[in-house]
């Protein structure tokens, strides 16, 4: 299998190109190699690498930043991705991309379905929305997954915000009013090769058959409050820390440029019974990622 991956240094990119190698050959790239604002190479890159598959890790991610760059968001989130889908089509490659529980306002108060109506409140949210549809609509084997609150040890994530602020203050007060799943990047990139492991020996075929949007997260949800004070019981044996108590707080106590949504868990009951795979628990994923992965804090 010949596999084109963009992204592959920011956290599931870089777990990808990492849980890929077994399944044939991987080219990867990323920032400033290509650059996603500047979309013209990008088909000539898709074109060159020849590759059956080609999966797009790269985004735009900085929430609140997209705010005041939203041309910039849009740019990365939303036509980049569209031509890599027309391309991909246009070869008969098949392409894989990652969306986001941003798409929802959080209002429903139950984990979404694909079925539910997206309503992003924030511009990432947004150009992330407006990215499914154009691949949707440039048709081609295109599979969408839809994860949420994204972590790894290696990049700056919650995680690693937590285990900071444990070493900084005595005092922490974490959101209460924000849930959704937590999801090791790792164990989505593991997901996503087992599929492909999966999809042999004609993949292209077997995608086929199994195109679309998915939703693809950390089993169960967790309040980022729950989730922190999770990440500080894991952490506890190995290093001293200052923190003495974990305080839930309120969203609005902690005025952000963009708003988030409040519940924007997702349901991943198609995924599980499409592909009979799952992403392992929260807490059993953030268990092995602290054991496993070295904290740059
Ligand atoms: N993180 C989350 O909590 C979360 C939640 C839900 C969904 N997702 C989705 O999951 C996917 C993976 O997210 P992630 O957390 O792994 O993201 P990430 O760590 O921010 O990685 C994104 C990658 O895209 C690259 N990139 C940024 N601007 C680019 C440009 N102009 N051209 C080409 N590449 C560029 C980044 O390079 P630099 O490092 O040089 O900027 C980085 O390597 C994304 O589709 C994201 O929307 C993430």
């Amino acid at each position: 299998m010949k596999i084109l991956l963009f992204g592959k240094h920011g956290q599931l990119g870089w777990e990808l190109h990492r849980s890929l190698q077994g399944l044939g050959q991987v080219l990867a790239y990323d920032y400033p190699e290509i650059d996603f604002t500047a979309p013209s190479s990008l088909r000539r890159i898709v074109e060159d690498s020849q590759s059956q598959i080609v999966i797009n890790a790269a985004a735009y991610t900085d929430v609140d930043k997209a705010e005041s760059e939203s041309e910039q968001a849009k740019l990365i989130n939303t036509d980049a991705p569209s031509i890599l889908a027309e391309t991909c089509r246009g070869l008969g490659a098949a392409f894989i991309h990652y969306s986001t529980d941003y798409v929802f306002d959080g209002t429903k108060g139950t984990p979404y379905t694909e079925e539910d109506f997206p309503h992003p409140l924030n511009i990432y949210g947004r150009t992330k929305l407006a990215g499914e549809q154009a691949i949707l609509k440039a048709g081609g084997v295109n599979l969408i997954f839809r994860t949420a609150w994204v972590y790894s040890l290696r990049r700056d994530s919650f995680v690693t915000k937590v285990l900071r602020w444990a070493h900084s203050q005595t005092e922490m007060h974490i959101v209460d009013d924000q849930v959704s799943n937590p999801t090791w990047a790792r164990a989505l990139a593991d997901i996503t090769a087992q599929l492909l492991a999966k999809a042999e020996p004609d993949p292209l075929a077997w995608l086929a058959e199994r195109c679309g949007l998915y939703h693809l997260a950390g089993r169960g949800d967790a309040s980022r409050f729950e989730w922190a004070k999770e990440i500080l019981n894991y952490h506890e044996k190995k290093a001293p820390q200052l923190v003495i108590n974990v305080h839930p707080a309120c969203s609005a106590d902690f005025p952000t440029p963009a708003a988030r949504p409040n519940i924007s868990a997702l349901d991943c009951g198609k995924f599980e019974q499409i592909f009979n795979l799952q992403l392992p628990g929260w807490k059993d994923a953030l268990r092995l990622a602290m054991e496993e992965e070295k904290a740059t804090l």
